[in-house]
């Protein structure tokens, strides 16, 4: 959930009031207090309990932020420390990241970059819970992501999921569109168990317990569903999410994770603990343009790009938009190409994923394509027959990529 993010701020050698202008002022930020000094510091850490500390200071070498730093490290080790510095010199961002920050910001920085990296900082901590244990590499995750709605990430993420199932691997879809998740509909699964339902379970997790909260599509395809009613979302924590990913790796060779719009701190942690993504885009410039910025967030990220995966949706659209230009702007070719399709549509109305409705058409070819992309065998279904599309292919960008 975007929830607003509870900070303590500690100045040192700043002007506090210059610090503050620079916080963000809106909704999403609640700054509990500003203090100076390590004892001030650790004594507010361990009364107000933030989600962040922000250490603002000039970044000198000698600086007494580094004890604050590592002060407040000791004092609360599950509270990450974001730096915020005049300046950097190497020396000193070594030894800040060695006294325990989290991560650093360099002046000057607008409200939403600074807002975008505290989220970050938050998301990324590991709280209690083993890294190493995150770390581990079994079955890939996928991470399915797209800069707005209505973009084609449900429809990539099922019909990813049963392309591959028909490939003979076992797959678990997780939908972490937490208030509007679809999969289910789309898969044509009744919300029976959701992750609601495991959220409040007690006990730990394993790989027993998520099977018990799992709903068994007919391919095979396991999915754990968003929560039924929007205000369950905030039940599934983080640290919940990093364990059931971690725990979904051990057991699936395919774990694909579908997202909401933005950069929720689920998908965040997602996205971190993920060993692929998968970018989905459309035609239209504002899809394109969105798409950029989400490239860009994941390379600030420091999501390494060859992990990532374009897929351009209705690419068969004509919208004045050619091949070139996506390229130009994004930077990268895209890798699969689903046309635009009416049975789309249907199939999502009747639940059944177009790879199972119509096996025969380029919409189905594409996502076996993609599935291929990431077995890296042939793909399943033969290409040749395009008995569905009803869309004129004619100078779109899907015939370019066929011939
Ligand atoms: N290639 C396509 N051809 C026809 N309809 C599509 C196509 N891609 C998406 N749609 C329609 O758009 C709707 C939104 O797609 P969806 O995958 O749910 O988007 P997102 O998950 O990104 O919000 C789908 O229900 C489907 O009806
Ligand atoms: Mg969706």
């Amino acid at each position: 959930m975007d929830h607003s993010i509870r900070a303590l701020v500690a100045v040192e050698g700043l002007d506090a009031f210059d610090v503050q202008r620079a916080l963000p002022d809106d909704a999403s930020f609640a700054l509990l207090g500003m203090t100076e000094g390590v004892d001030e510091t650790v004594r507010a850490l361990l009364k107000d309990e933030p989600d962040l500390l922000v250490v603002a200071c000039q970044g000198r070498e000698d600086d007494r932020s580094l004890h604050i730093i590592d002060g407040a490290h000791r004092a609360a080790p599950n509270v990450p420390i974001i730096v915020l510095a005049a300046s950097s010199p190497n020396g000193f961002l070594r030894r800040a990241f060695d006294a325990g920050a989290a991560d650093m910001a360099i002046f000057p920085q607008t409200k939403e970059q600074l807002r975008f990296a505290m989220s970050i900082a938050i998301a990324r901590h590991p709280g209690g819970h083993g890294t190493e244990q995150a770390g581990r590499k079994d079955g890939r995750l996928v991470c399915v992501l797209g800069p707005k709605g209505g973009t084609g990430k449900t429809l990539t993420s099922t019909n990813l999921a049963t392309a591959l199932a028909l490939a003979g691997q076992k797959v678990l879809v997780i939908d972490l569109d937490l208030q509007f998740g679809d999969v289910a509909l789309c898969l044509g699964l009744p919300p029976e168990k959701t992750m609601y339902d495991l959220a409040i379970s007690p006990g730990g997790l394993d790989e027993d317990k998520l099977a018990d909260y799992v709903m068994t599509h007919d391919t095979g395809v396991d999915v754990l569903l968003a929560p039924a009613r929007p205000d369950q979302a905030s039940a599934l924590t983080i640290d919940l999410l990093r364990d059931v990913l971690v725990v979904a790796r051990r057991t699936y060779d395919f774990v694909i994770a579908d997202t909401p719009p933005g950069f929720t701190a689920e998908v965040i942690a997602t996205i971190d603990a993920s060993s692929d993504l998968v970018m989905v885009g459309t035609l239209d410039s504002l899809s394109l343009k969105n798409t950029k910025l989400g490239l860009e967030t994941l390379s600030l990220m420091d999501y390494d790009k060859s992990k990532i995966k374009l897929v351009l949706n209705r690419a068969d659209t004509r919208v004045g938009i050619s091949h070139h230009d996506v390229v130009t702007v994004l930077g990268s070719e895209p890798e699969i190409f689903i046309p635009s399709d009416r049975e789309i549509p249907r199939s999502v109305n009747e639940g059944v994923p177009i790879t199972l409705s119509r096996p025969h058409s380029y919409a189905a070819a594409s996502f076996h394509e993609l599935a291929a992309l990431f077995t890296g065998s042939e793909p399943a279904t033969a290409t040749a027959e395009p008995v569905t599309v009803k869309a004129e292919p004619r100078r779109s960008l899907f015939r370019l990529r066929r011939n």
